[in-house]
């Protein structure tokens, strides 16, 4: 068995629930209870989660809206807390999480790419000597000196996977973005995850398209209101899934 570089055990993750308010008005009149409820209730968005991950394997996390992946891969990155249970990461995990999430619009997209690779705990000097290949992986050159905000959802994308795909990624961390590329630049970043998985790169890949998954994934995990509904390898729990849509 491999080194097992990322763990979770019993994690579960919940949310304050600010609509059981019952209204604004009826909070206002009802102070107290207002906050009490306010305080109570929660709504719990992943349930008593726990599987493992070894070093090298290619796992993918699918299930409909809402389900719980990308919260999943917030705990992974670090970027969320479980509110019980813990996670284990050994490794520097390059995160491409919701579209735009971490960029900042009023950035320029080569100062973003340096911004993102410090978080990710690059130095500036190794970012800066992979900054053009990383602007030649987007093939938007013309706006890389614009700000973010300005940016189709698709340059987004290119933006971010171009920043996490050529960093040596150790734990690489997809969640759904590349649908909103164009076909040329999806073949281009699903060859690129071919590259990495041969390579021995530990990927994590969040998406709805099965055909995506297939392609990267040995391994999935389907989530199901709020847990896991199957772990298993990737033709097992596909043909269940599409035969439970
Ligand atoms: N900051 C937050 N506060 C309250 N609820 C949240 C927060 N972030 C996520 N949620 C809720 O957690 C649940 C899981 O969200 P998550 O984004 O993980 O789903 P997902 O499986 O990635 O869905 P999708 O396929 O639509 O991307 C949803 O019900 C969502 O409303
Ligand atoms: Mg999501």
């Amino acid at each position: 068995m491999n080194r097992r570089v990322v763990v979770l055990k019993n994690v579960s993750k919940s949310y304050p629930l600010y609509h059981q308010m019952m209204g604004i008005k009826n909070f206002l009149f009802n102070l107290p209870k207002g906050i009490r409820s306010m305080k109570n209730s929660r709504i719990e968005v992943l349930k008593d989660i726990s599987f493992e991950i070894e070093k090298g394997e290619s796992l993918g996390i699918i299930g409909k809206n809402g389900a719980g992946k990308s919260t999943i891969l917030g705990l992974i990155a670090g970027v969320l807390k479980p509110t019980k249970g813990t996670v284990f990461v050994e490794g520097r995990v390059s995160p491409l999480l919701e579209l735009g999430a971490g960029f900042h619009p009023d950035l320029t997209g080569r100062e973003n790419i340096l911004l993102n690779g410090i978080l990710m705990g690059y130095s500036k000097a190794e970012i800066l000597k992979k900054m053009d290949n990383i602007i030649a992986f987007t093939e938007i050159r013309e706006f890389i000196d614009q700000p973010v905000r300005v940016y189709s959802s698709g340059m987004l994308a290119r933006l971010g996977f171009s920043v996490v795909a050529n960093l040596d990624p150790e734990i690489l961390l997809i969640d759904e973005v590349l649908a909103v590329g164009d076909m040329d630049f999806q073949k281009k970043c699903i060859d690129k995850m071919e590259e990495f998985k041969r390579n021995g790169v530990t990927i994590v890949f969040v998406s709805h398209s099965m055909d995506n998954v297939k392609r990267i994934c040995d391994r999935v995990i389907w989530i199901e209101d709020h847990s896991i509904k199957m772990n298993n390898d990737v033709n097992t729990v596909i043909s269940n899934y599409t035969r439970m849509r």
